[in-house]
């Protein structure tokens, strides 16, 4: 090897739809809930693409798929909450991704909910509640980039994250 690395190319590596799903399936990430809505007009999703844009103005975004229940109810009401889920709250993570057909305020169910500063639902025991205003929605094929203007910060002592890597739901062990 060279002192700068060897550099050999790979054209099998050329990327199909199925090979970057699959390589982003490797990317271990933690797992919040979108909350979106207000009263019965209410859904959300669970997403792993929130991520943190700049502190000046506080911003975050997060990646939404058009076509999902939650989406429309953004661009409507203009907020949303994102909720860091904790390693106790599986069964929150799987309401929200609509596993078993559960729908809209359906997915609220089993736990408790707090609203902070825009009306965004919060997770009582997050590990950390984001309340956000819609500040630009950008939209690039399936999804739009929703940049959310951080109102409110909601910061119990939530415990362990749960994680998401491959297909599965897991726990930080160190
Ligand atoms: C771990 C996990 C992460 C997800 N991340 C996202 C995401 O970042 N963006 C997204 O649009 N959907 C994501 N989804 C899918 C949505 O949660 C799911 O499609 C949605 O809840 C279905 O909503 P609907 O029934 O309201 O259309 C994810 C699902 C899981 C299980």
């Amino acid at each position: 090897m060279s002192a700068h690395g060897r550099v050999e190319a790979d054209p099998a590596a050329l990327a199909s739809a199925e090979s970057f799903r699959a390589a982003m399936r490797s990317v271990a990430g933690g797992v919040t809930v979108i909350t979106a809505g207000a009263g019965d007009d209410r859904s959300g999703l669970t997403a792993t693409s929130v991520v943190s844009v700049c502190l000046e103005p506080p911003t975050v975004l997060v990646c939404v798929n058009r076509s999902s229940s939650t989406w429309p109810l953004i661009q409507r009401y203009r907020h949303f909450g994102v909720n860091v889920l904790a390693s106790h709250h599986e069964h929150v993570a799987n309401q929200f991704a609509g596993r078993d057909g559960i729908k809209g305020p359906d997915r609220y169910a089993n736990a408790d909910w707090l609203s902070l500063s825009t009306g965004a639902l919060i997770l009582a025991d997050a590990i950390i509640g984001i309340d956000c205003e819609v500040d630009e929605s950008i939209d690039r094929a399936t999804h739009s980039i929703i940049l959310g203007r951080v109102k409110a910060v909601h910061a119990p002592d939530g415990g362990d994250p749960l994680l998401y890597w491959r297909g599965d739901f897991g726990r930080l062990t160190r």
